[in-house]
This record gives structure tokens, sequence and C-alpha cells, in this order.
């Protein structure tokens, strides 16, 4: 955490416009999304781009997604083949990111695509992304507003907490809806393949374009960022929990959580997976914070329904749950 506390403000018009005239200068804004915040800086500048990956001490090899209006703004900077049109008819506004060839005139800083051949794109659905794309009129890299291999932030103070004044300015919007991140689909050659598991399901996407490919399966290279070890709280975190162990805080799940915890949080008391998604990440941070302080030595999570969104909870639980070392 730094020493200073950057500025929250609401996201009147003056805060908009102040928020455009710190990107044009090559500075970093965080900004709602409806899957988490972002740390956004102008995607066509190098200066900016390097900016964010100074700030959240990411690895230089990890590219960076950028956010347009609308799709038709998209394909200045990437091809669109017949698959990504009807994942962008379907699905955007919202919460899927597509990796896409970049055109040879793509005007995406490289440093965003880590040298790849490849651009991560997408249109977040949130007003206030929105109003900033729209007045600010060129793609913004956004990623995770949080440091690198950390849980992502779904409040505004999570950003703070994780930033400081590494951000000039943060809008709020509240906390997100969705609360982790975007689906991730790469379609580079003939496969399609996901990249990353989120709110838009397998099941949503194979209905548009048909099977997909899972990253990680047999002679398949995970996304670089893909790392086995992500969205780390502090205190090790044991998974499909059935019963707790002396000093553990509870991850809960359903209406019955495990009896006898000193701390607990309960995703969702009606066993929704969408309210427990959107709880995943505060809850991970309530946990660790208050587990320290009441030195206790891990978080036990009980099992989560591993369909539709549940397959996403899941993917983050067994990231925040693989050893640090890899980040
Ligand atoms: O919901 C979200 O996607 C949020 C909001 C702010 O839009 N952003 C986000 O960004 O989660 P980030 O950088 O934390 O995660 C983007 C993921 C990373 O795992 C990265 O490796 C992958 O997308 N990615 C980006 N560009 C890629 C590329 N060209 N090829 C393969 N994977 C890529
Ligand atoms: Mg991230």
């Amino acid at each position: 955490m730094s020493a200073r506390t950057p500025r929250i403000l609401p996201p009147t018009d003056a805060a908009i416009a102040e928020a455009v005239s710190l990107l044009e200068h090559g500075e970093l804004v965080a900004l709602p999304t409806e899957t988490v915040y972002g740390l956004a800086g102008d995607a066509t500048a190098d200066r900016a781009v390097a900016a964010i990956f100074a700030a959240k001490d990411r690895p230089r090899f990890n590219p960076l997604i950028a956010h347009y209006t609308a799709a038709e703004a998209a394909k200045r900077d990437v091809v669109f083949d017949d698959r990504a049109i009807e994942l962008g008819r379907r699905f955007w506004p919202g919460p899927l990111t597509l990796v896409l060839p970049r055109r040879a005139d793509c005007r995406v800083s490289l440093l965003a695509s880590a040298g790849l051949d490849s651009q991560a794109v997408r249109v977040p659905r949130h007003e206030v992304a929105q109003r900033l794309l729209t007045a600010f009129g060129r793609p913004l890299a956004a990623p995770s507003a949080n440091r690198s291999g950390r849980v992502s932030p779904t409040r505004p103070e999570h950003v703070a907490d994780e930033l400081g004044d590494r951000v000039a300015l943060i809008l709020d919007g509240g906390p997100c809806a969705i609360g982790i991140e975007s689906t991730v689909v790469a379609l580079l050659g003939g496969e399609s393949v996901l990249l990353r598991p989120g709110a838009v399901t397998m099941e949503e996407i194979e209905a548009a374009i048909g099977p997909l490919a899972h990253a990680g399966e047999q002679g398949r290279p995970r996304g670089p960022g893909m790392l086995a070890s992500h969205y780390a709280p502090d205190l090790p975190l044991r998974l499909d929990a059935t019963e707790l162990r002396a000093g553990e805080a509870l991850l809960a799940f359903g209406p019955h959580p495990l009896a006898g915890a000193a701390l607990s949080f309960n995703l969702s008391a009606a066993g929704n997976l969408e309210e427990a998604a959107a709880q995943l990440f505060t809850a991970l941070r309530r946990l660790d914070r208050d587990g320290r302080r009441k030195r206790l030595i891990g978080i036990a999570a009980m099992p989560i329904p591993d369909r539709g969104l549940g397959r996403a909870i899941n993917d983050r639980l067994r990231r925040a749950a693989a050893p640090h070392s890899v980040t």
C-alpha cells in the first residue's frame, strides 16, 4: 500500500474531462468496468503503456487489452473474421475479450501486445467506461488495476489500496456488477481457444461459434499471462474444503456454511453463482486482511459447482490457491 492516497471522484462530466486531460498527457486513470476496475492509459502511446506496466510491476511479456466504444472502432486495429463478428454482435458491449490479429497499421502500441502479432480487444458496457472512451476518442489499454499477481479490484477503495499514488485519478463507478475479469477467447488460426473463463460462459460461446479448445491442454500453450499463481491473497487458500481446520477462516458458499469459523464470508447464502462472482474478490481481500489481523493461518474455501459462471469462479480460486513463487 502506498503512503499517499489517490483522488477518488464521482464520474461527473467535469471528472471525465479531467480524466481525458490526464490521459492526453500520458498519465493513468482507474476506471470502472462491469467486470473489475481497470488501470487505463492511452493505448496508442508507448509512454503511457510503459507507465501501466511500471505501476503494476507487471512483467513486460504479459500483454494488455485495448478497450473500445464499439466493435466498429476495434476493426481499425485488428482483423475480425466471421467468428469474431458473431461474438462481438452477441456479447458486446460486455465481459468478453477477443485476441485477434493486429492490422499492419494497428494504432495500439506494440508494448501493449508484448511484441506479439495479436492484440486483445474488448468493448466494455459500464456506462462510465463508455463515457470515458467516447470523450477520449482513442482506445484505452487497461489491465485490472491491481499490482501484478494480486486480486483484481472491484471497488474504488481496492484500487487505492493496490496502487496508491501510482494512479492519478480513480473514477468511482461503485462496486463492479460482475466482479470477475472478462472471458478471453483467442481467434488466431482455425481454432477458437478459451484463454480465460469468465461471465460469458463457455456454453454461450460454443453456441455462437462451435467448439472451443482450452488453453493449457496438452501441447497448447497457455496465454502469456496465464501464470499458475495469480489473484493471490497472502494467506494460503485450501480448496473444496468439507471441514474446517484449526486456525482457518471460511470462504463459504450456499445455505449450509461449515460451522465453527472465527472469521467467515459467505459468497452467496442462496447458492447463486452471479452473486458469488460479484463478491469473490471482496471476500478474498477481507478474509486475507482480517485473517492476518486475527493471526489465522489460512482460508478454507467450500466447493463451488463447476458449471456456467462457477467455472470462472473455480479458475480464479485455483490460481489464488497455487504456490506464490510463480509470479
Ligand atoms: O475484465 C477484464 O478483462 C479487465 C477489465 C479492466 O477490462 N481487464 C483485465 O486485464 O483483466 P488483465 O490485463 O488483467 O488480463 C488480461 C488477460 C491477461 O491474462 C493477458 O495475458 C491476456 O488477457 N492477454 C492479453 N493480450 C493477449 C494476447 N495478445 N494474447 C494472449 N493473451 C492475451
Ligand atoms: Mg489482471
